[in-house]
């Protein structure tokens, strides 16, 4: 189920070092999936709720770019709603073509009613490799 994309210009929280405020928690439903941009010039991403779980990922298939904000959680992963590549969460890898390539996860943390990502933290994707 997805609560729809919502683009925001975030702005970095005060006291969090660089994290960027990217949605209140009470917005992301189970299952849910928000687009976020973390600050004027800082990447795109997709905010995902899977349980008590929260992640983020770079909201950029590694397939065609496609927004990865408007597809849906299937099986715990982020599907592509373009082509259906569906992406690990906590990795970013994909299951299978026709993405080949991971994309970017991003550190989430969540301060009182705030979901913070860090945009400094992203892994770099890497072909065939996957990230942690
Ligand atoms: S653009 Fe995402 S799988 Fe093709």
């Amino acid at each position: 189920m997805s609560t729809g994309p919502v683009t925001e210009a975030a702005t970095p929280v005060p006291g969090t070092s660089g994290w960027v405020r990217a949605c209140a928690l009470g917005e992301l439903t189970d299952g849910g999936v928000r687009r976020a941009v973390l600050g004027a010039d800082g990447p795109a991403v997709a905010v995902v709720r899977v349980g008590g779980l929260i992640h983020a990922v770079a909201d950029r298939c590694s397939h065609q770019d496609f927004r990865l904000s408007e597809g849906e959680v299937v099986d715990g992963g982020l599907e592509c709603p373009l082509h259906g590549a569906l992406f690990d969460l906590r990795t970013g890898t994909p299951d299978g073509p026709p993405a080949t390539r991971p994309v970017a996860v991003h550190a989430v943390a969540v301060r009182g009613e705030d979901v913070l990502v860090d945009p400094a933290a992203s892994t770099v994707p890497v072909d065939g490799a996957s990230t942690t």
